[in-house]
């Protein structure tokens, strides 16, 4: 028969069979056996029990049964791009990182922009920090740079992630709010966090309703250090500036497009660069060495605060440009692992606490969440430079050592052998002297919990600071314990007096509370 414009067979029950033929391929099993029917099970009988040995039919149910993996623990709802990074001069005098020596090298990217609390089903438009994670498949090895739409972070020592997550999530009783940081147990624990009322100021801001991915920032946020061949290190800072330039919607807009189109950041993207009009961020540096370290009011191993761009300005470096959707959402953009360990030589970590933990957590994280320790042979994340390792077996081994050898030293010869050491190219870690009392302590300036915060607010344009005032106020309607509000505007006195008061007026607050009493004394002549 035909049906819609294809020729059919119709099976016992009147059922559509699309038929293989010169043009279309057969289908098969997993294991490559071609399938004479998918469309009945088989039975004993036309009425009768389906039979256990449908090896076609169980094989399909089997995977089926198993598709769902669990979602990242943060950033859950993402959306992926492929692209390329291009140097613009080489920087060999800073980095010995091969991706940076050679005036216009190009090396392929993939970016996974993201929110942080809501679920992965939850909407685009949701008052949150963006992800914006980019793993560089350089010649000699991934980099990934695992960044924010904002350069300052909520805590200083990566202790204190687990509650960070746990009070921005969902609450455990009543399983929602799914995608909102406003509620309650967020609020009380920042109120109860000082060192995070800088990035509150941050997330208040316009900054957590971007336009789209394609109009946002992005940042490293931590110290890293670049190593030059002949050892010497420099800090460095990573910024992702938009082409496109800044937009972000109003939370009017936001709240609208969360209820038209929860996916409206993901259409966005994908309609771009389907149209060939292919985004662009520029990758800038702020580079300075221990003599500004010296001299510089902050700790820079605090990622609660920024180095300036007045102090330290940006320099780009080279453009990033996105250019190809994934072929697939769940092989491309599910199953990349980005983890902020994965360095290249000629770049190096500091001792930022949060940064020293986020090293620990990612491969962790990653083995629970995509099954195997083997999520590295996955296309998504292999290195494109060749690699030789005598790591084997576990679940899905791809990729397993070659000949006789899987330990070294050996004494097998040639291919045989496999892999040996490289003293010379190899990465190897800065040799910085660490010295100390063992303790859990932090450094002293860490103490300072509002002078970037003011200097943030005092920044921003009259009709900015209205924003962030409204968003304050909006937020803190949803918090139904009192003192929990009242907790989040006895910070702000610290952080300017106007924006307390237009706060804690539009809460319609009785009484004004006390300031909270400052670990350090609020800088008020900070430069804006
Ligand atoms: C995922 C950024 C702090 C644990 C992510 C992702 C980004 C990111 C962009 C999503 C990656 C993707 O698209 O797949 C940041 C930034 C931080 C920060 C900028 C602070 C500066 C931390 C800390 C921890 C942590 C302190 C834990 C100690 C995780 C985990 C995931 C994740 C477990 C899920 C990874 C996965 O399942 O693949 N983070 N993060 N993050 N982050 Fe962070």
């Amino acid at each position: 028969g035909d049906f819609a414009g294809e020729k059919v067979l119709r099976g016992t029950g009147g059922e559509v069979h699309q038929v293989a033929n010169g043009k279309r391929k057969p289908l098969t099993t997993a294991q490559g056996a071609p399938v004479s029917d998918d469309q009945n099970s088989l039975k004993a009988g036309r009425r009768g029990p389906t039979l256990l040995e449908d090896q076609h039919f169980r094989e399909k149910i089997f995977h089926f049964d198993h598709e769902r993996i669990p979602e990242r623990v943060v950033h859950a709802r993402g959306f992926g791009a492929h692209g390329y990074f291009e140097t613009y001069e080489s920087l060999s005098d800073i980095t010995a990182a091969d991706l940076f020596l050679r005036p216009g090298e190009k090396t392929d990217v993939f970016v996974r922009f993201s929110t942080v609390a809501g679920n992965k089903g939850s909407a685009d438009l949701a008052r949150d920090v963006r992800g914006f994670a980019v793993k560089f498949y350089t010649k000699e090895g991934n980099w990934d740079i695992v960044g924010n739409n904002i350069p300052v972070f909520f805590i200083q020592d990566a202790i204190k992630f687990p509650d960070l997550i746990h009070a921005a999530k969902q609450e455990p009783d009543r399983g929602f709010p799914q995608a909102q940081t406003a509620h309650d147990n967020f609020w009380d624990f920042i109120s109860l966090t000082p060192e995070s009322i800088n990035m509150a100021l941050w997330i208040m801001s316009d900054r957590t309703i971007p336009r789209s991915f394609r109009f946002m920032e992005g940042f490293g946020v931590h110290t890293f250090r670049f190593v030059n061949a002949e050892g010497k290190s420099t800090f460095v800072k990573f910024h992702w500036k938009p082409k496109q330039g800044m937009q972000s919607v109003v939370w009017n807009e936001a709240v609208k497009l969360n209820g038209a189109d929860p996916d409206f950041h993901r259409r966005d993207l994908w309609d771009a660069i389907k149209m060939g009009d292919h985004p662009e961020w520029e990758l800038g540096l702020q580079l300075f060495d221990e003599d500004f370290v010296d001299k510089f009011d902050f700790d820079v191993l605090d990622a609660t605060k920024i180095i300036p761009e007045e102090e330290v300005p940006v320099k780009p470096v080279g453009r990033m440009v996105l250019n190809r959707c994934v072929d697939n959402f769940f092989a491309e953009t599910e199953q990349v692992a980005f983890h902020t360990g994965n360095l290249v030589p000629g770049i190096d970590f500091t001792n930022d606490p949060l940064l020293q933990g986020r090293n620990f957590s990612y491969l962790d994280t990653q083995l629970s969440r995509l099954g195997s320790t083997n999520f590295t042979h996955l296309p998504v994340n292999a290195p494109r430079c060749p690699f030789h390792h005598f790591q084997q077996d576990g679940h899905m081994a791809f990729h397993n050592p070659v000949g006789r050898a899987n330990y070294e030293p050996n004494s097998w010869s040639g291919e045989e052998g496999g892999p040996r050491e490289d003293p010379k190219n190899g990465f190897a870690s800065h040799p910085e002297v660490v010295e100390g009392e063992k303790g859990r302590i932090r450094s002293e300036t860490f103490a300072d919990h509002y002078s970037q915060a003011r200097q943030f607010y005092i920044s921003q344009t009259d009709v900015e600071q209205g924003h962030i005032a409204s968003a304050f106020t909006f937020e803190l309607s949803k918090v139904q314990t009192p003192e929990i509000r009242a907790r989040i505007v006895a910070h702000l006195r610290n952080v300017d007096e106007d924006l307390a008061k237009q706060v804690a007026d539009g809460l319609r607050l009785k009484k004004m509370p006390e300031p909270i009493e400052a670990a350090m004394p609020t800088k008020t002549d900070l430069k804006a």
